[in-house]
């Protein structure tokens, strides 16, 4: 990452800690590596995402069902999908300090192609032919352990009173296990004509060995998944279809186009039979936001078989019984808040002042509206805009802010920084004139009177 892309990620992440959007965890202890604390603003920002995602995944759509599946699930389910044998990144230790790097992410660093994909015997060969060129990031130093597959589930001892923990429970490694598991049920009590879908907006776990950059790459996560049940072998136009929806849907949040790509996996995971990931433009370069992929009928037949539940499905209009293809697409709520929050970062000048301005679409803005008294100490002006505050808040509840702290500028410079896109200004004509409030448009600064009672629907109308 050059100096400046690094800078920004400094500039985002103290943006989010100091206004309230996102905090690292026991940061009073020292923190905890790769899981953050949604804050007041990020919490409504997060909540505005995940609306906007179910709106789209589920309410808008024809025969989606919802769900919010437990998070500890039976331990053969993860034999069962594969991760105790096979969800595992490459891990090496510095001999010096004991720090354990990433291998195919340090790999790829210095322009080798590699994945968490290739087998342990693959990966030490490339490691081995490039050890010269990688030193550790903490001490320097340029010996490393050899290349091992380390399992990236959480274990708990969830209902094991075996002191030695032989019986463990694992936190989820991907959230979508609990739809493959609700399946029978979903079909048992809502009666779906395939093809139908099932969407989760679920928590993930994984012991990412070096997280990093922020919420890209965190230990706890809350993932985004819709899963589409199809005969089997009409794979092709569906797939089209759900990557072409995904990407218009990250448009409409605001995302720039040109910060967003597709990129095809060569080297495919264990449950995937064809598999595109939406990257987005990040400052060290294009990853990965959203994973979409043909999961054939591994999941399902795989349940089938460990379970020895009958998991067909019997399609009426057909009269064949056969295991649903699945098509799923899978995004990190974590990792999308990053994205947005990037993507809408900017620095400008306006009215002759340097300003930092989130130019979030009011759509996902944690505040909508702020309102202000044009100054603090004159009771009229308060009072009038406090009213303003509590109608306005009786439609918005936790989208509307007060501020009468500091002069006006200072007021509208807080916003810009967390990207509320109006701002209302009671003055005297106001008071004086009955000639309604000013409203600020956050990216030009324009100022527009407005009869007060035309306000709620002139929000409304903008969200
Ligand atoms: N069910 C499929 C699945 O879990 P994945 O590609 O491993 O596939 C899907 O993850 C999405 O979850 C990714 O595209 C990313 O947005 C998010 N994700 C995965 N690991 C993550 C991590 N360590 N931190 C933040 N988000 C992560």
């Amino acid at each position: 990452m050059t100096e400046q892309k690094k800078d920004l990620m400094e500039k985002i992440t103290s943006l989010c800690k100091r206004r309230g959007f996102v905090y690292q965890s026991s940061e009073i202890y020292g923190g905890l590596a790769g899981v953050y604390d949604f804050g007041p603003r990020g919490v409504e920002l997060l909540n505005n995402l995940k609306r906007a995602w179910w709106n789209a995944n589920v309410y808008q759509k024809e025969n989606y069902y919802g769900l919010d599946a437990g998070m500890f699930k039976h331990p053969r389910v993860w034999d069962a999908s594969g991760h105790t044998s096979g969800f595992s990144d490459p891990l090496a230790e510095c001999k010096k300090c004991n720090n354990r790097i990433r291998v195919d992410k340090v790999l790829n660093a210095i322009g080798i192609s590699a994945d968490e994909k290739m087998d342990e015997k693959k990966l030490n060969e490339l490691f081995d032919e490039n050890r010269d060129k990688i030193s550790c990031e903490k001490c320097g130093a340029k010996d490393f352990s050899k290349v091992k597959k380390f399992n990236l589930l959480v274990k708990s001892n969830l209902g094991d009173f075996t002191s030695e923990g032989l019986e463990p429970v694992y936190l989820p490694g991907e959230a979508c296990q609990g739809i493959y598991l609700d399946y029978k049920n979903i079909v048992d009590s809502m009666h779906p004509k395939i093809p139908f879908g099932i969407a989760q907006i679920g928590k993930a776990f994984r012991n990412e060995i070096s997280p990093r950059n922020f919420l890209f790459r965190v230990r706890e996560m809350e993932q985004a998944d819709t899963q589409l049940f199809i005969r089997p072998n009409e794979n092709k136009d569906a797939y089209e279809r759900i990557k072409g929806e995904q990407w218009n849907w990250l448009l409409s949040l605001g995302v720039k186009k040109d910060n967003l790509q597709w990129h095809q996996h060569e080297n495919l995971v264990f449950y995937a039979k064809d598999a595109w990931d939406i990257e987005y433009k990040f400052p060290w370069g294009f990853d990965e936001l959203m994973g979409i992929h043909d999961r054939s009928d591994y999941d399902l037949t795989q349940h089938m078989k460990f379970s020895g539940v009958d998991l067909n499905y019997m399609d009426q209009e057909t009269a064949k019984k056969y295991i649903p293809w699945i098509l799923e697409t899978s995004m990190g709520m974590g990792r999308l808040s990053l994205v947005v929050l990037l993507d809408a970062y900017d620095e400008d000048e306006l009215g002759g002042e340097k300003r930092v301005v989130l130019r979030l679409s009011p759509k996902i803005a944690p505040v909508k509206v702020a309102v202000f008294p044009l100054l603090k100490n004159k009771p009229q002006l308060v009072e009038k805009a406090g009213e303003i505050y509590k109608m306005l808040k009786k439609e918005f509840a936790g989208w509307v802010e007060f501020d009468d702290n500091g002069n006006i500028g200072k007021r509208y410079r807080r916003q810009d920084e967390i990207g509320t896109p109006f701002c209302v200004t009671v003055d005297f004509d106001t008071i004086e004139k009955d000639a309604g409030v000013t409203v600020r448009d956050r990216d030009t600064g324009e100022q527009t009177r407005m009869p007060i009672s035309e306000l709620v629907e002139f929000i409304k109308s903008k969200i």
